[in-house]
């Protein structure tokens, strides 16, 4: 009841945990016919702190079940607490490591102590965890930590098998030198530095969260490397998910020429993406979770009863465009099964005016059309009296833009309410969207995903109402459909 300010703002099909706080999505990974997804958790409150990892499972990356905590915080007998950070998790399959049992492969999971020791400070070091109950327990390995720089901070190891040469290759960051550093082992145990990585890229803010991993291109033979890292935001003083397309040779990643920063999503709310690994080859997909959060405001926003989202599992593609290679993303195919069509429309045309489309209400919604629009034109979301979210496209300046400056409760930090925007390619006429909405979180996926834009918003009267509209002068949107997603 928005009324009584009673609304809680959980999503219907977004990922959040029943309780509490958490941060980065982590140790993604395909076993078994499970997708098993862990969460920066906080086991005891809505705010950061006491990180350990929550679990949770999925068999088709739409409904979630949530597992018994999987790796908690260490309090040690003498006031030092040692809190578990971001990192990931691989399935052992030739039991690298030795902690399989009875010829089964262990699940590992590699992530970052971060150790907090009365009178002597902060030391971040990675460690391992493992389980041989295909993920319902885990147990610290008693030789951790495994790589230790004796740095403050160094973290966030992403782990994969490197197939050609039968190894493990970690990507690791230095985050307050901009360095991601690749580190190569037999056994998960013992990490040998291969190489670094630095000098390009935005580095407004540290860098966090490393993901490294190979995609075909599109309608080629061709594979190239992407590298993907938290860091800052295209406007100043936020943080988003930069990339960088090259090579790989197993020691060494070197970024092709490109007009870097790339972001994965040019909202506020994408952060701390990493994808799954270990996916089946007969699968071939690469798939990314993000945090949909922002840490300006992360601890202030006004949901109740948990704090913290994820967005919608993405499958990466990388695609040739004008301007190059280019990291393209699409909700995953699962989705569909889950939605039930409320509205098509072949075209609506607008001069100057404004339509609310009375049939189609709703905030668990996938919405596409295309649009030809001669100047400004959009939609409204999340409508309701005074409140809502406008998505709009300027055809004579290129810039699209999502404005939640009036999307309702905006007053929980002075750095939400905002306009952000990106500017599209100038050859670009029509464009087509297709916009999931969850309640409190928008993600827009614009031209067939070559760009995203995910932003939280928080409605007080949530009717959900839907209107489009033309300013100075026409503009068309084709091939509507709207579709409610069910649980
Ligand atoms: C990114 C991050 C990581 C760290 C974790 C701590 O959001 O700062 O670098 O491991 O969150 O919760």
């Amino acid at each position: 009841d928005y009324g009584n300010n009673t609304v809680s703002y959980r999503p219907l099909y977004h990922f959040t945990t029943d309780s509490n706080w958490i941060n980065d999505p982590n140790g993604l990974v395909y076993a078994n016919g499970q997708y098993h997804l862990f969460a920066q958790y906080n086991p005891q409150g809505d705010k950061w702190g006491h990180m350990s990892w929550a679990h949770a499972v999925s068999t088709d990356l739409f409904s979630w079940s949530e597992w018994p905590l999987a790796i908690p915080e260490i309090q040690h007998a003498d006031s030092t607490t040692t809190m578990i950070f971001s990192g990931s998790a691989v399935v052992d399959s030739f039991n690298t490591s030795g902690f399989g049992i009875n010829g089964q492969p262990p699940m590992v999971a590699i992530y970052t102590s971060h150790v907090d020791k009365a009178g002597t400070g902060i030391a971040q070091h990675e460690s391992l965890s493992y389980s041989t109950d295909s993920g319902k327990t885990w147990q610290p390995y008693a030789g951790n930590p495994v790589l230790d720089l004796h740095l403050t901070d160094f973290r966030d190891p992403k782990v994969f098998w490197y197939a050609p040469e039968k190894k493990w290759v970690m990507a690791v960051v230095k985050p307050l030198e901009y360095k991601v550093q690749f580190y190569a082992s037999a056994n998960l145990k013992n990490w040998t530095l291969l190489s670094e990585f630095g000098g390009i890229g935005n580095v407004d803010k540290i860098w966090e969260c490393p993901d490294l991993f190979p995609l075909q291109v599109e309608g080629s033979n061709e594979t190239k490397w992407v590298l993907t890292l938290s860091a800052g935001h295209q406007q100043k003083g936020f943080i988003a998910v930069q990339y960088f397309i090259g090579t790989f040779n197993g020691k060494t990643f070197i970024a092709d020429k490109l007009n870097y920063p790339l972001y994965i999503d040019y909202g506020k709310d994408f952060y701390a993406g990493i994808t799954f690994n270990n996916m089946p080859n007969t699968d071939g997909r690469r798939i990314m979770i993000g945090w949909a959060n922002c840490w300006n405001y992360a601890n202030d926003i006004p949901t109740k009863g948990f704090r913290g989202i994820y967005s919608v599992p993405r499958e990466l593609s990388l695609q040739n465009t004008p301007a190059g290679l280019q990291l393209f993303q699409q909700p995953v195919a699962e989705l569909n099964a889950h939605e039930q069509q409320l509205y098509s429309n072949a075209g609506i045309n607008l001069n100057n005016t404004a339509q609310m489309l009375d049939s189609a209400k709703g905030t668990a919604l996938d919405i596409s059309f295309t649009l030809d629009a001669a100047q400004e034109a959009g939609i409204q979301v999340f409508k309701s009296g005074p409140e809502q979210t406008t998505i709009a496209y300027n055809n004579i300046t290129k810039i699209i833009s999502i404005n939640r400056t009036t999307s309702g409760d905006t007053s929980f930090n002075t750095s939400f309410a905002s306009v952000d925007s990106l500017q599209l390619p100038p050859t670009t006429q029509k464009i087509n969207l297709r916009i999931l909405l969850d309640q409190s979180v928008i993600e827009v996926f614009v031209n067939n995903g070559a760009y995203a834009l995910t932003t939280q918003v928080f409605p007080k009267h949530n009717q959900g109402n839907i209107e489009l509209f033309a300013k100075n002068g026409k503009a068309s949107f084709e091939d509507i459909n709207i579709k409610q997603v069910n649980k």
